[in-house]
């Protein structure tokens, strides 16, 4: 496995970062995934966008132009197994004696990137769906930032975790839906699909933008403003989206059944959708 790390590709056995990168100390950096078909990274350009929205959170200057990321992800790809992979990409503020403040002068950030094999859900997964718990979304106001500091995450998906479940689904305020742990959720009431708005609460997914283009471009239902927790156990069905998961059917929500407690026609429709729109942008 060949990993990228502050300027050399290298194998991932032979990489170091020091104790003291603000990653380590602080979680004081940013990250991105991305899913590559067949060897092209998928939506690199959006991936990227969200990339500068999240480091411009955290006020640290992008140590790369689109052409030098797109340079050092290819070759990621390229000297790496897999057909189908994700690239992690992950950007601290570097090494510097401990200390809250930024470093100043700057240090140069760390730059670190990983190739895993990516496997999608099985088959037998999306035939029966997953199982998901409501869980109180205790994080922070700036949702929006991919921030590798991910403790709040971790917790809620070990919470999903140990009640036997696939993912945890965040309320916010005991009132609306926020997103999953590790994913966007989707409510479907009425043949209406229903999305959360982007906003600092949630991370603006690029799978969540892929499925409301592909709802829009075939004349399906959509609507994107709050949905309340009442809408959330109120569904018809419930959608998982992400960048590993691509579309998932939400069958089972604290223990009882979403709507029939199958996979329903919403995503009957999306999920072919999505892997037709896949092979497309792939083939051009
Ligand atoms: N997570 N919300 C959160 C909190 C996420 O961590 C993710 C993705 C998403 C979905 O975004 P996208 O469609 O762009 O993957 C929403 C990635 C997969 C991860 O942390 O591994």
């Amino acid at each position: 496995m060949t990993i990228y790390l502050n300027g050399a590709f290298m194998p991932i056995e032979a990489a170091r970062v020091s104790v003291l990168d603000r990653g380590f100390i602080f979680g004081d950096g940013v990250y991105e995934v991305i899913p590559v078909y067949s060897r092209r990274a998928f939506r690199m350009a959006e991936h990227l966008k969200r990339l500068q929205h999240s480091l411009d959170g955290i006020k640290l200057p992008n140590p790369h132009n689109e052409r030098e990321w797109t340079g050092i992800l290819n070759e990621i790809i390229k000297r790496n197994e897999p057909e189908d992979q994700y690239l992690y990409l992950h950007i601290t503020r570097g090494v510097a004696k401990r200390d809250h403040a930024f470093p100043n002068p700057p240090v140069p950030p760390t730059v670190f990137v990983l190739s895993n094999p990516l496997t999608t859900p099985p088959p037998e997964l999306l035939a029966s769906g997953i199982a998901c718990v409501t869980v109180q979304d205790n994080r922070w106001l700036r949702c929006d930032i991919k921030s590798i500091a991910l403790l709040p995450n971790v917790l809620l998906r070990q919470a999903a975790v140990e009640a036997g479940c696939a993912e945890a689904i965040l309320i916010r305020d005991d009132a609306f839906l926020t997103e999953g742990a590790a994913s966007n959720i989707f409510v479907v009431k009425n043949g209406t699909l229903l999305a959360p708005p982007k906003d600092n609460l949630m991370l603006p997914g690029i799978t969540y933008d892929v499925i409301l283009e592909l709802a829009a471009a075939n004349n399906i239902p959509h609507k994107v403003r709050r949905v309340t927790k009442t809408e959330v156990f109120d569904a018809d069905e419930l959608l998982l989206t992400s960048s590993t998961k691509e579309v998932l059917a939400i069958t089972t929500l604290d223990g009882k059944p979403v709507g029939n407690g199958k996979p329903g026609a919403m995503f009957a429709k999306l999920h072919p959708l999505y892997q037709t729109f896949k092979r497309e942008v792939m083939r051009k």
